[in-house]
C-alpha cells in the first residue's frame, strides 16, 4: 500500500478542481521580458510542469507595486496591461 494513499485522488478547492495533491512552489523563473511581462518561454516551462503531472502550480513571484519589483526577472501585475499575459498561464492542464 502506498505511503501517500490520496496523493493521485482529486480535490476541490472551491470551485476549482484540483486533479491530485502534488503542488509545486512559486519559483522565480526569470522567464518574463524585462518589463516584467509574460513571454511565451514562461507559458512553456508552466505548461510543461502541468503535462508533467502537477496538479497545483503556484505562480512566481509577481510584482503588485513597481516598488516591488527587485529586479528585472519579476513578473509584474501591477498595471491592468499584464492581465492578457497572465491569463495564458491559466488552463494549461491537459
Ligand atoms: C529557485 C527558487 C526560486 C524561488 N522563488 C520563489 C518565488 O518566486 N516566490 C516565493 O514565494 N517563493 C519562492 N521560492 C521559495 C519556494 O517556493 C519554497 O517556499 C522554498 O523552496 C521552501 O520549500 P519547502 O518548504 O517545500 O522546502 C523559491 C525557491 C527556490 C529554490
Amino acid at each position: 500500500m502506498s505511503a501517500f494513499p490520496k496523493l493521485f485522488s482529486p480535490f476541490k478547492l472551491g470551485s476549482l478542481s484540483v486533479k491530485n495533491r502534488i503542488v509545486m512552489s512559486p519559483m522565480e523563473t526569470h522567464l518574463c521580458d524585462t518589463d516584467g511581462f509574460v513571454t511565451e518561454e514562461l507559458i512553456a516551462y508552466y505548461k510543461e510542469r502541468a503535462v508533467g503531472g502537477v496538479g497545483y502550480i503556484t505562480l512566481e513571484n509577481t510584482a503588485i507595486d513597481p516598488a516591488g519589483r527587485v529586479n528585472n526577472g519579476m513578473l509584474c501585475i501591477h498595471d491592468n496591461t499584464y492581465i492578457p499575459g497572465l491569463k495564458k498561464t491559466h488552463g494549461l492542464h491537459p
